[in-house]
């Protein structure tokens, strides 16, 4: 293995910490920490929103990293559509993607569901409790997905690595 090689696997093994990390810690502390207070749910949905956006600013760039950093990584194999069908590590290489592509999608939602009409709407009160409830809900489901997809994807990789 090359310094280079070394290089960039670092650079694809950071970026996933940061996703992987960041979106679980979301998740499974801040998530269940908020649902313990007091506050109303706007208030608490609007925190939600800070910190998604917060998260954002670093976990997209990792994720456009992470792609970046996985083609290069898989350029040779990429290149050889009948080795890509025939080996284990291509068809793992091609579920990874497939499922890289399900998060992006995944994601985008999430973000969309979010954007800033949607975050004043709430700051200003003009949701019905109902429609809060629905919103937080769908934001809630696509959030797990996110998380499912992102630790699949890690399955995926460690697939690759062990040569299974
Ligand atoms: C959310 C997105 C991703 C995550 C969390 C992720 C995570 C990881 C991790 C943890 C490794 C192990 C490092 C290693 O053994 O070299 C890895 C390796 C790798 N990843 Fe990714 N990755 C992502 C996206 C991608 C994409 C989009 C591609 C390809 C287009 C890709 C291709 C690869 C390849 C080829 C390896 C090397 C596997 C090996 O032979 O050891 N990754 N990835």
């Amino acid at each position: 293995m090359t310094m280079e090689q070394a290089i960039i696997t670092w650079i694809h093994l950071v970026s996933a910490a940061i996703w992987v990390g960041g979106s679980l810690f979301i998740g499974v502390v801040i998530s269940p920490l908020l649902k313990t207070m007091s506050t109303s749910l706007e208030e608490r949905l609007q925190f939600m929103i800070k910190v998604g956006r917060r998260f954002n600013k670093i976990a997209i760039p990792s994720l456009i990293v992470l792609i970046g950093t996985g083609i290069y990584n898989s350029i040779t194999f990429l290149n050889k559509p009948d080795l890509l069908l025939s080996s284990s590590y291509g068809n793992f290489l091609i579920v990874k993607i497939i499922l890289v592509v399900a998060l992006i999608l995944a994601y985008a939602v999430h973000v969309r569901i979010i954007r800033k009409d949607v975050e004043e709407k709430i700051i200003s009160k003009q949701l019905s409790d109902n429609q809060i409830q629905k919103l937080r809900k769908k934001i809630i489901i696509l959030g797990e997905v996110t998380i499912i997809l992102s630790v699949a994807i890690l399955f995926m990789a460690a697939l690759l690595d062990a040569g299974v």
